[in-house]
């Protein structure tokens, strides 16, 4: 039986790129190239299918270059519901020198309205009452904003419950479906409430004014910092340990898979931050999403450090 679904509406093949000394403007020498299926909600996936978790996919994906995607699910067991959709999914380069990522991100391919029925489709007949959906990444060019609201409308009428990951006016929107828990960087939290965000407590004020609007959790990351989970009992901050950053990119997605593995469990808060926080860790000192170590990701768990907010 599958535990949980992960929604990914714009994935892209991420290239990574080493190139020591990249500059604009001059020619650059690639030292090293890897292709991976990537987008959030695969990532997201990814890492869930190697903690055990039976998970399956859906989204669009364009049928031209299809291969690294089946491969993966396939290795990693994981149930391909993606919408075929005509074209090539986009690649995004992640030019890497040293601890410095450049990204380049192409807007990717837009769903028919036929695709998007069919999208919604197979969001219905995947819904059970209980299971966990996560929403996640950016929307397609020529998609309304809204999609996410609707999307999360439709898993809740069924008993189905969500996790959603975007920014922007997505995010925006998306609130008006109450997800049940959200998980914005600091940068987009602000962007959203309209102010910076420069100390815990106004992380925690912010993310409380989400409760207000109907979440029931909200989790707002904050790269090294850590992260604050509020709900409407308590509000804490989850600091990892000090670990070596080979590259940042898909932490969150992998803070996203430890947050809803825990809740699958039925953890309490403070476990959810643990697992959460903690692994959100472990995907920075590696390249590339999933768990090739499950014993350093066991170990970071117990050393994240919580600490209570406020009140
Ligand atoms: N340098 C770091 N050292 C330790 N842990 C980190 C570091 N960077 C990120 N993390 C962990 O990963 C979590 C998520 O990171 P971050 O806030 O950068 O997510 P994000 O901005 O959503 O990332 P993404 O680019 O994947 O969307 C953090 O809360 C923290 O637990
Ligand atoms: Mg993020």
């Amino acid at each position: 039986m599958l535990e949980v679904v992960t929604v990914t509406l714009n994935p892209a093949i991420d290239q990574t790129l080493r190139i020591p000394g990249f500059a604009a403007g001059r020619v650059n020498r690639v030292a090293e190239s890897r292709s991976d299926a990537g987008g959030k909600g695969v990532n997201v996936a990814s890492f869930l299918a190697d903690l055990e978790i039976k998970v399956g996919v859906t989204g669009f994906l364009g049928v031209d270059n299809i291969g690294l995607f089946e491969t993966l699910f396939e290795r990693k067991r994981i149930i391909d519901r993606f919408v075929r959709i005509d074209g090539s999914t986009r690649v995004g380069l992640k030019i890497v020198d040293g601890p410095t990522t450049t990204d380049v991100n192409f807007p990717g391919l837009t769903p028919a309205k036929e695709d998007l029925r069919e999208l919604f489709n197979q969001i219905v007949w995947l819904t059970e009452p209980g299971r966990w959906f996560v929403l996640a990444g950016s929307v397609p060019a020529g998609v309304r904003d809204s999609i996410y609201t609707d999307l999360i409308e439709r898993v809740h009428e069924q008993g189905g419950k969500t996790v959603l990951d975007t920014s922007g006016p997505p995010l925006r929107e998306a609130l008006a479906g109450h997800p049940d828990l959200v998980k914005p960087n600091v940068e987009e939290l602000s962007e959203l409430v309209g102010s910076p965000l420069r100390t815990p407590e106004e992380v925690r004020a912010a993310a409380e004014s989400l409760l207000d609007r109907g979440v029931q959790r909200v989790v707002v990351s904050m790269g090294g910092d850590g992260a604050v989970f509020v709900d409407r009992g308590q509000a804490l901050l989850a600091r990892p340990p000090a670990v070596t950053v080979r590259s940042t990119v898909g932490a969150g997605d992998a803070m996203v898979a430890g947050i809803v593995y825990a809740m699958l469990q039925d953890l309490p808060l403070e476990d959810v931050a643990r697992w959460g926080t903690a692994s959100g860790a472990y995907a920075v000192t590696r390249v590339g999403a999933g768990i090739e170590d499950p014993a350093a990701h066991r170990k970071l768990i117990d050393e994240v450090v919580i600490e209570r907010l406020g009140n």
